[in-house]
């Protein structure tokens, strides 16, 4: 495994449409890899291809429960709206507010190719849609209402 640079705000690589992953190997698992371990050294809770460069349509997620492996993922049903702070690994120390569905289901491939459903709910609902939405060239803050800033006792507010 291995530690991908990556891409930050401005980079054509965040604005491009990604195309769908068709092959299922060794080439993808070791992107995949990478990935996780991209995304736990910047502490983030999802990481999309793009964001190192990577135009394929591959997600993973871990908002501290498990790791998810999401391969041309479809955000197939939604429900309810809830408003809080977001953040991305590709705008480092920036956070805003952005309306996201309370709850979301999505139906993606594994690395093996077998097609699963994962519900998500919160702030799993809110990486799902983050994720997806970078594989269409779409940043959180082109959906943002406001940009948080901190306080002087450090607090995002
Ligand atoms: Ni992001």
């Amino acid at each position: 495994m291995a530690i991908r640079e990556i891409r930050i705000e401005g980079d054509e690589c965040l604005r491009k449409v990604c195309r769908s992953v068709e092959k299922f190997d060794e080439r993808l698992h070791t992107l995949l890899d990478d990935m996780a371990e991209t995304m736990y050294e910047g502490n983030g809770v999802g990481l999309a291809a793009p964001q190192v460069g990577v135009l394929r349509r591959v997600v993973v997620i871990d908002c501290g429960d498990q790791l998810y492996e999401l391969i041309n993922p479809v955000i197939i049903a939604q429900a309810g709206e809830i408003d809080d702070a977001e953040g991305c690994l590709s705008s480092p120390g920036e956070y805003g507010m952005v309306k996201r569905p309370e709850k979301v289901a999505v139906k993606a491939l594994d690395r093996n190719g077998n097609e699963y459903i994962l519900e998500g709910e919160g702030l799993m609902a809110r990486a799902i849609c983050h994720e997806c939405d970078h594989l269409d060239g779409r940043l959180y803050k082109d959906l943002v209402s406001r940009m948080l800033h901190q306080d002087a006792d450090g607090n995002w507010v």
